[in-house]
C-alpha cells in the first residue's frame, strides 16, 4: 500500500470522514444529485473517489441502471458495500483514480471532493472526459478551503478542453464553501 492510500486508509479507519454524511456536508451533496438526475438525467454514474457512500446513498432512491463507486481505500469501499447490498446495477472498486481505467461507458463522472487527491488534476479530467457516452458530462464539487492551489486559475485551466455548462457555490454554517460544476467536452 502507498503512501496516500495508507494515509485514507488509516483516517477511514478511524472515522474521520464520518462527517460527510453530516447536514452540514447536504449543499454540495444535493447539487451534485440535482446535476445527475434533473439536469443530465443520467441512467450511468461513475462516482470516482466515492468514500464510504454518501452520494450513492442519496442516489438510491432514483433506482438508476448502473453506479460504478471507485476509492483507494478498502475500508471506504467495505463501508459503502452496505449499501449496495442486494443491489445489483451497483459496483464497488478498491481503485487508484490515476491508474484505474473502467470497460464501460457512463453518462457522468463524478469527483466529489477529491479531484485534488490526483497526481494529475487536469489529466485525471481529460481521462475520464474519455469514458463518457456522446452527451455525457463531468461533475466536480471542490471545497475551497481544502483545496491548495488557485482554484480560479484551475477552472480557467480546464476551459480549453471543457466547458461549464453549469455552475454553482454553496456555503454552510461553518463557513466552508464547495464550487459544484458540470463540464462538457468541447468539440475538437
Ligand atoms: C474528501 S473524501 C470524499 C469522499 C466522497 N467523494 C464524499 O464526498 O463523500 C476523498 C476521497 O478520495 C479518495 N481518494 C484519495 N485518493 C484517491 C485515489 N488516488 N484514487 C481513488 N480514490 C482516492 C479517498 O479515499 C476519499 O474517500
Amino acid at each position: 500500500m502507498n503512501k496516500q492510500a495508507k494515509y485514507w486508509e488509516t483516517s477511514y479507519l478511524a472515522g474521520k470522514w464520518d462527517y460527510l454524511f453530516s447536514p452540514d456536508e447536504l449543499g454540495h451533496h444535493l447539487i451534485l444529485l440535482g446535476y445527475i438526475v434533473y439536469v443530465c438525467r443520467a441512467r450511468r454514474v461513475l462516482d470516482v473517489g466515492c468514500g464510504a457512500g454518501r452520494l450513492l446513498e442519496l442516489l438510491l432512491p432514483y433506482r438508476l441502471d448502473k453506479y460504478v463507486g471507485l476509492d483507494i481505500s478498502a475500508e471506504a469501499i467495505e463501508q459503502s458495500r452496505r449499501l449496495a447490498d442486494q443491489h445489483s446495477n451497483i459496483e464497488l472498486h478498491i481503485a487508484d483514480m490515476d491508474i484505474f481505467s473502467p470497460a464501460e461507458a457512463f453518462d457522468v463522472v463524478v469527483f466529489n471532493e477529491c479531484i485534488y487527491c490526483s497526481v494529475d488534476p487536469l489529466g485525471a479530467l481529460e481521462k475520464a472526459a474519455g469514458w463518457l457516452t456522446p452527451h455525457g458530462a463531468l461533475l466536480l464539487s471542490i471545497c475551497r478551503e481544502v483545496y491548495r492551489g488557485d482554484l480560479e486559475k484551475y477552472w480557467q485551466l480546464t476551459s480549453p478542453s471543457f466547458t461549464t455548462r453549469q455552475a454553482n457555490t454553496v456555503s454552510n454554517r461553518l463557513g466552508l464553501t464547495w464550487d459544484v460544476r458540470m463540464l462538457c467536452r468541447n468539440k475538437a
